[in-house]
């Protein structure tokens, strides 16, 4: 990692964490940001699933089952978030039920974030069935380590004295040290597949991205000067649809 790269990664670690505190502290705020949340952990699930069951054809049980916990793991995190709404009563929008806007895609595809994350690849080359597992392995890993940081920093502004916000603390808490845990699987895949020097290489290329990736998402943050698609919407409106988004 250069030194430019490592100076804007800390001051965009800094500013993420500064906004997405704000964010999850503010009541105003708080119910898209956990949608956001849900939809995120929950989406990577079939993802996931499908990846364990190609380690597990190609033969590297090991990873198979790494893979299996993990999505395990995003499925228990998507539901932390589902149920924080709920305690508000609040619900991710069923946005398969909704008109399809202009062309139907998911919002990490849509996203300056992703698209700049993963420049160069197309999102066939993403797909699971195909994905490189150097791709995979590093870009996961730098994800989850960062969101293990964050998760941690977002519960620790969110305060302690009504019982709904404690409950969500402890659960994101765990979350964190759980998004750890995939960051040091995910490293140790790449440690017995390359040579150390190898793995330094791949994360260091991952983390430039990465880097590269929030400046896209803050200039799309600024051109939409803060204005966000609604996530959530009263779960009194329908009932048991929460599931359904996860596709
Ligand atoms: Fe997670
Ligand atoms: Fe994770």
């Amino acid at each position: 990692m250069n030194f430019w790269t490592s100076v804007m990664h800390l001051v965009g670690s800094g500013a993420v964490a500064y906004y997405s505190a704000a964010q999850i502290r503010d009541p105003q705020t708080r119910p898209n940001v956990l949608a956001s949340f849900q939809l995120a952990e929950s989406g990577s699930v079939p993802f996931l699933s499908t990846l364990s069951d190609r380690a597990a054809s190609e033969g590297d049980a090991w990873l198979a089952e790494k893979l299996q916990k993990h999505a395990a793991d995003e499925t228990k995190h998507g539901h932390i978030f589902a149920h924080a709404l709920k305690q508000i009563n609040k619900q991710v929008i069923d946005f398969q039920n909704q008109p399809p806007k202009s062309e139907n895609k998911s919002p990490q595809q849509r996203s300056p974030f992703f698209a700049a994350f993963f420049q160069g690849y197309t999102s066939e080359q993403l797909k699971p069935a195909v994905i490189d597992w150097n791709v995979f392995m590093a870009s996961t890993y730098i994800l989850e380590l960062d969101a293990s940081k964050d998760f941690a920093r977002m519960a620790n502004v969110l305060p302690d004295q009504d019982p709904v916000s404690r409950h969500l603390k402890q659960g994101m808490l765990s979350i964190a040290q759980d998004e750890t845990g995939h960051a040091a699987y995910l490293y140790e895949a790449m440690t017995r597949r390359m040579t150390p020097n190898q793995v330094q290489q791949l994360v260091d290329e991952w983390r430039t991205r990465k880097v590269n990736a929030m400046l896209a998402m803050v200039g799309g943050l600024l051109q939409r000067q803060g204005e966000t698609r609604s996530l959530v919407q009263d779960s009194a409106l329908s009932e048991n649809t929460s599931e359904l988004i996860v596709a």
